[in-house]
């Protein structure tokens, strides 16, 4: 094994994010599309295996793939089965697609998934999603990924002005007692579209309050709250210098550029049709241009 891949920063890079397509049969009002913009060819097997195999010679050993949706992708357990050992595979998907396919998945290597649940009721699930009734093919790929144990199953709610705030308390109601997370991210508004953000840090005090226990996590310095046998994660990406310093995951877009930045896109590494010491080199260069987005003050 070579050493590992650090940054000028001093932070590892252990982690890639893959996404493997940019369809989605959801318009969710807040995507971020993986700050993606390219519109190129889909990265195929045979690119997401070479890229991860050369990287875990590096150290790293999760892999999370993304999208769009990637469950959209027909050759998704192709690629799963080509990926090399790794410590952790996961998914994170909007869930709709998922019901019929967990087990698959989880035969061809996925260990879990994150499924993206803004809310539990039909019809703000509709105007959230600019979709008609998708909300219970996402409930039953929910049920379908415990059945599979791909476990434990993330959920991930963005939070939003006026939309789903209230909704916390129904949703610990949902996951409790069950191999559930509910992670409640904070929103990254990157149009400015919305013209309310609501405010993390207050929920963040409620969760404490009502707290049987906390488990504070050095990554991202991100507590844990444990309440009443429902585990609450909360995100919190903006403005925070912790998280990113505490980033250790290099993103790769649909089309097989390296993206050391979620929020920027000026420094992308095209890598496709690369020999295999041209890809190599070129992880080591994305690594080396990674830069912080939020710096401590
Ligand atoms: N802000 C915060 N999280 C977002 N996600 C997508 N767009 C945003 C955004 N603007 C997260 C959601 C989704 C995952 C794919 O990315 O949690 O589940």
């Amino acid at each position: 094994m070579q050493g590992p891949l650090v940054d000028p920063y001093g932070r590892k890079v252990s982690s890639l994010r893959i996404s493997l397509t940019q369809r989605c049969n959801l318009k969710c009002i807040y995507c971020h599309a993986e700050g993606e913009r390219g519109f190129g060819d889909e990265i195929t097997v045979d690119e997401v295996a070479r890229l991860v195999r050369i990287a875990s010679k590096y150290g790293v050993d999760r892999v999370k793939l993304t999208g769009g949706e990637p469950l959209l992708r027909k050759d998704l357990e192709d690629i799963l089965m080509a990926l090399p050992p790794l410590k952790d595979v996961s998914l994170t998907t909007n869930g709709t697609l998922l019901a019929g396919r967990a087990q698959r998945l989880k035969e061809s290597g996925l260990n879990r998934v994150n499924i993206s649940l803004d809310s539990l009721d039909g019809e703000r699930f509709d105007s959230i999603t600019r979709r008609k009734g998708k909300l219970e093919s996402v409930l039953e790929g929910i049920e379908a990924a415990i059945d599979a144990r791909l476990t434990p199953v993330k959920l991930n709610m963005v939070y939003l002005k006026g939309i789903n705030e209230d909704e916390v308390e129904r949703m610990m109601g949902f996951i409790r007692g069950r191999p559930l997370i509910l992670q409640v991210i904070e929103l990254m508004d990157f149009n400015g579209a919305f013209e309310r953000h609501a405010d993390v840090s207050t929920l963040e005090r409620s969760l404490k309050a009502m707290a049987d226990r906390c488990v504070y996590r050095e990554m991202h310095r991100r507590a844990k709250y444990f309440i009443q046998g429902a585990e609450v994660e909360v995100v919190r990406p903006i403005d925070n210098s912790e998280f990113c310093m505490n980033c250790n995951r290099l993103r790769v877009t649909s089309d097989f550029k390296l993206k050391p930045c979620l929020l920027r896109n000026d420094n992308l590494v095209d890598v496709r049709g690369l020999s295999d010491e041209e890809l190599e080199n070129a992880l080591k260069r994305a690594v080396s241009i990674r830069e912080p987005f939020f710096k401590a003050a």
